[in-house]
């Protein structure tokens, strides 16, 4: 094709991705964070609806990673992780799914990314932040923090290889055992043609126990693209702080979405309405969720049960009624019995 043909097209898709950036983040973004095992297409799906129906839906949500290890992956494995590219790489409620691929080779990284945006992908994030250790010590994920050269050969292979239209972004801790490599990090994401950066404000060795540093997310704010910030946010209080000390307005939430599903809502109504009462979600409201789960797809029904009690425990840390549930089921296999346990909490 000579170049009267076609001759805006790379530009054209760079407008629009552009265009799509200064629509993402014209308001202050709040994301659903990848949460292997946890955030998983039912979860999400959970999830964005809840906060749809609180008037305060997810700006979007990242898939969780999917590991690029050898070759190309064939589609099915796109599909199983995100099917929500059936529909327009979007939950049932309108939330766009973002891909996470992880992974340390940059060429092999780039063709999973072409890949995954031929087939629908609306943004493709690299997950460095994984502090795992199979995926660590086959140099994937929250290792490669040590060695920013890498980061960038990855991000810049990834951008070069999907059309210009879509975006490109990266999700990092502070460091892999310490700080100590935050300029190196900055330098390598500053010239590696990210759109925007999540950074989950503690280090691999802090895994995920509290405090989160949000006060380092600041270090990265001279950087030309935005900045998302994440970690331990549990309260509207605390998500008020985070952007407070990380001088920033973008934030993800990860435990604490599963915790209190109306946690997006609250951390938006506070502002305006510091009683909340509004946007609160009522542990009767939350139980038709429950149960929706409970309906949903899952490969087996012990799965479904095993991943439910897991949720469950999750939420006695946020509702209290959560835990007179929690001692009454939590023996429980038969998902039919712990089904109209929750129905009968309906009519209590
Ligand atoms: C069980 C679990 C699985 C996770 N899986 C992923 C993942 O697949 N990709 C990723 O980028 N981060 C992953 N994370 C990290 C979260 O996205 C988030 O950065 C982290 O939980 C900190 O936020 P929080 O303190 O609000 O939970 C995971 C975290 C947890 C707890």
């Amino acid at each position: 094709m000579n170049s009267t043909q076609q001759p805006n097209l790379p530009s054209q898709q760079l407008e629009t991705r552009q265009n799509k950036l200064q629509q993402l983040f014209a308001q202050p973004v709040r994301l659903l964070a990848p949460m292997e095992g946890l955030t998983d297409p039912l979860m999400r799906q959970i999830l964005t609806q809840i906060a749809s129906d609180l008037g305060r839906p997810y700006d979007w949500s990242v898939s969780e990673f999917i590991r690029v290890t050898q070759h190309v992956l064939p589609a099915h494995v796109f599909y199983r992780y995100v099917p929500e590219l059936h529909q327009d790489a979007k939950t049932d409620t309108g939330t766009p799914i973002h891909v996470q691929l992880l992974g340390s080779e940059a060429q092999l990284m780039a063709e999973n990314a072409a890949y995954a945006a031929e087939l629908g992908a609306p943004a493709i994030d690299i997950n460095f932040g994984c502090p795992a250790k199979t995926v660590n010590s086959h140099r994937g994920g929250s290792v490669l923090l040590d060695e920013p050269a890498v980061m960038y050969d990855i991000i810049s292979a990834v951008r070069q290889a999907v059309p210009a239209h879509i975006p490109v972004s990266a999700k990092i801790r502070l460091g892999y055992t310490d700080t100590s490599r935050m300029d190196d990090i900055r330098g390598a994401i500053a010239d590696s043609g990210a759109d925007w950066l999540t950074i989950h404000a503690r280090t691999k060795t802090q895994g995920y126990k509290p405090p989160a540093y949000w006060d380092k997310i600041q270090a990265f704010n001279s950087l030309k693209i935005p900045v998302i910030a994440n970690g331990e946010i549990w309260t509207a209080e605390q998500a008020h702080s985070c952007m407070q000390q990380a001088g920033t307005a973008h934030l993800m939430l990860g435990r604490g979405a599963i915790t209190r599903p109306d946690l997006i809502a609250s951390v938006d109504s506070s502002a305006n309405n510091p009683m909340n009462e509004d946007k609160e979600l009522s542990w009767q409201d939350l139980i038709t969720h429950q149960i929706k789960f409970l309906e949903g797809k899952a490969k087996t029904d012990v799965v479904l049960v095993g991943r439910y009690k897991q949720w469950l425990g999750m939420l006695t840390k946020g509702y209290s009624e959560a835990q007179t549930l929690w001692d009454q089921i939590k023996r429980e296999k038969n998902k039919a019995v712990i089904i109209s346990a929750l129905q009968t909490s309906t009519h209590q």
